[in-house]
């Protein structure tokens, strides 16, 4: 399901790459916004045990964006991270290209970190794509997936040529 749109995105395309920041044509004025989103989302998160609150707002392609809150349990190895809960939603919604994901917590002097889960759970989708760790008050750091996870392992790791393989994949 669809939680919020952000009205005239800009769509890049899919080499976000080759993007240049000086460029007078982009538009970035649904950063921002993001990031209030995802403090936004914050304000939802289920986190009786670690009292530490953490939102997250993934932006797909077509402006759509999911938001997500850490949802702790009582079995405490179950818990769900932010990004995580935002990026299956989204999946489970039909999406799976996304251009950016704003991340909020209630560190004051501190721009919340995605923990490694995190970082391969998003670099499952691209690692060219924006990760925005932010402060709550609403100062931002821009880093990508690669940035994050640098020499990561990903869905084309497993079509490469391998020295042995299975016959029935067991
Ligand atoms: N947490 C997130 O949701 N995202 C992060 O990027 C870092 C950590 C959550 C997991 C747990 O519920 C709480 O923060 C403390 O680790």
């Amino acid at each position: 399901m669809t939680d919020f749109r952000i009205g005239e995105l800009r769509v890049d395309g899919a080499d976000t790459e080759a993007r240049n920041h000086s460029s007078e044509e982009e538009n970035e004025d649904w950063i921002k916004p993001l990031i209030h989103q995802s403090q936004g989302a914050k304000e939802f998160a289920y986190c009786p045990y670690s009292k530490f609150r953490v939102g997250a707002a993934l932006l797909a392609h077509d402006g759509t964006v999911f938001t997500g809150c850490n949802v702790e349990n009582a079995s405490y190895n179950l818990g769900l991270c932010a990004e995580r809960t935002a990026i299956a939603k989204a999946v489970s919604g039909g999406y799976r290209s996304f251009k950016a994901i704003a991340i909020a917590s209630d560190l004051e002097d501190q721009f919340i970190s995605p923990c490694g889960g995190c970082r391969q759970f998003m670099r499952e989708f691209g690692d060219h794509w924006s990760v925005y760790l932010s402060k709550p008050d609403g100062s931002y750091k821009e880093m990508t997936i690669e940035d994050l996870l640098p020499v990561s392992f990903g869905p084309e790791d497993l079509k490469k040529k391998r020295l042995f393989t299975t016959e029935n994949g067991s």
